[in-house]
């Protein structure tokens, strides 16, 4: 009886806490705002960014691709959402949560995420952090946050759980940025985070066209933004959407999804044309991408403070979650 009372209580001062958290999001920082600006009805917090441990290039890139990409339709986040997500099914997570989105980018995560929250903190160095603030206009509990992974405004052990997907393999020293996240966790608490793979489960087949897709990525990334975007554009006509097609062919002719997952670009099979556009501009339009094994991976983790680790074995490769012990 008396366990279900503490239990109630718990609840309610966490619920309380998120409540005034609406009102008075200052009260998350370790140090107070450069400045705060107000887009789409929302504060954004910017914080001083030193730029030790980031790209200028490649965030100034990501500034552009999502305030240009940031409409996207329920239906393909609840897909990649799924995928990306799905490791959290196998760890006890409480229901009402303090997060941090690291490297939110256009926000999309965020507000997948923020209805199984208590709150949700959305941290971005990037203009990107803009089209977040539309994003995530209607959505309450969340707050906005203009800063970089190397400086992060929070105290040790602030976050029940922290999310950085598809990030820190855009920082020149992913495993210190790695760190610098899993920092900001309490103990007890979870970190999920998708790296890019090197490609170690896969045959010489997909390492070779890998190869060359690499090459071409360099040479995109390094032209003006309406260049990039006009290719980018085009390789998604011309590349991307009929090897999705030809994933969808193969699954309406009941082609076993083990044998399709084999297909380049299967992971999009469900996805919208816009989904394919912006993948193709992320993929080829970002100067800086790094690639890591499985290994490679959990060692990170683990010298993060992290135990516990658990790979998904689906795509996207790789994605891992673990639990902050020390
Ligand atoms: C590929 S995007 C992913 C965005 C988002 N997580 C998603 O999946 O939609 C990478 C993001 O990392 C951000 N980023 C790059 N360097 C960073 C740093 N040092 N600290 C925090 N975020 C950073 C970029 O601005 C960009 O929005």
């Amino acid at each position: 009886m008396q366990d279900v009372f503490s239990g109630f209580c718990e609840k309610f001062e966490r619920i309380n806490t998120y409540l005034a958290l609406i009102k008075y999001p200052e009260q998350l920082f370790s140090i107070s705002p450069a400045k705060t600006l107000n887009h789409a009805g929302k504060s954004i917090f910017c914080f001083p960014i030193p730029g030790e441990n980031l790209d200028p290039a490649t965030v100034k890139s990501f500034g552009q691709e999502w305030q240009k990409f940031h409409h996207f339709a329920e239906v393909d986040l609840q897909d990649f959402g799924q995928k990306y997500f799905r490791l959290l099914h196998e760890v006890d997570l409480p229901k009402e949560t303090l997060v941090a989105d690291f490297g939110c980018g256009s926000g999309r995560w965020t507000r997948f995420f923020a209805p199984q929250a208590g709150h949700v903190v959305a941290i971005d160095p990037s203009a990107a952090i803009f089209a977040a603030a539309e994003v995530l206009q209607k959505i309450p509990n969340i707050s906005l946050v203009n800063a970089s992974i190397e400086q992060l405004p929070f105290l040790e052990e602030t976050f029940d759980f922290g999310f950085s997907l598809g990030v820190l393999h855009h920082i020149p020293d992913t495993p210190k940025a790695m760190r610098d996240c899993v920092k900001t966790i309490k103990k007890g608490g979870f970190f999920l985070c998708y790296l890019y793979y090197n490609l170690d489960n896969r045959g010489w087949g997909f390492r070779a066209l890998f190869a060359g897709v690499n090459l071409l990525r360099r040479l995109i990334s390094s032209l003006p933004a309406g260049a990039k975007q006009l290719i980018c554009n085009i390789l998604a006509l011309g590349v991307y959407l009929p090897l999705v097609s030809l994933s969808r062919l193969a699954k309406s002719l009941g082609v076993a999804a083990k044998i399709r997952a084999k297909l380049p670009l299967n992971a999009y099979e469900n996805s919208s044309f816009y989904i394919l556009r912006n993948d193709a501009l992320d993929r080829f339009g970002t100067p800086l991408e790094q690639r890591f094994s499985k290994m490679e991976i959990e060692k990170m983790m683990t010298v993060a403070g992290l135990t516990d680790i658990r790979f998904s074995d689906q795509v996207p490769f790789w994605c891992a979650i673990g639990k902050r012990s020390f």
